[in-house]
């Protein structure tokens, strides 16, 4: 078991709802840490750049619209295996594939509005962290 860092979203459909303490509990039970959090907008330049890898797929549009449409919730989760086990309690990126008790079962809206984004990995996770976060606002 390592200890890690990875990247977590709450996105615009769950803030509109208040659901950012509902979502973090969930975090928190599962044993990750926040070591960073803040609430921000993204710019539409934002939102083209983090999901770039997505630019080819038909929702690419449609998802960074979505991204920009309300504020969103950037947070850096650390704990044992803290990239497997945020995916876990994120559960499967369509709520209806989503498992009973995860956060997308409980909470999303549909495979767009699913109310969080998580890094799928190692790698992923240390350039999305760096995308929103200096150094010195992470304080573990
Ligand atoms: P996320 O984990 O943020 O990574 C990419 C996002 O694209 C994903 O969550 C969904 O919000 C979105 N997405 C993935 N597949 C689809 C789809 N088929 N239609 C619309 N949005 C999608």
């Amino acid at each position: 078991m390592t200890v890690e860092r990875t990247l977590s979203i709450i996105k615009p459909d769950a803030t509109r709802r208040n659901l950012t303490g509902a979502i973090n509990k969930c975090f928190e039970d599962a044993g990750l840490r926040f070591v960073a959090q803040k609430r921000i907008r993204l710019s539409a330049q934002q939102a083209e750049e983090f999901y770039a890898v997505h630019e080819e797929r038909p929702f690419y549009g449609d998802l960074c619209a979505f991204m920009t449409s309300g504020p969103v919730v950037v947070q850096v989760l650390e704990g044992e295996d803290a990239i497997a086990k945020n995916r876990e309690v994120m559960g499967a990126t369509n709520p209806d594939d989503a498992a009973d008790g995860t956060i997308r079962k409980q909470f999303a809206e549909n495979v767009e509005a699913n109310s969080v984004h998580g890094s799928d990995s190692a790698e992923n996770a240390a350039i999305e962290i760096k995308f929103f976060f200096e150094d010195d606002e992470i304080v573990g």
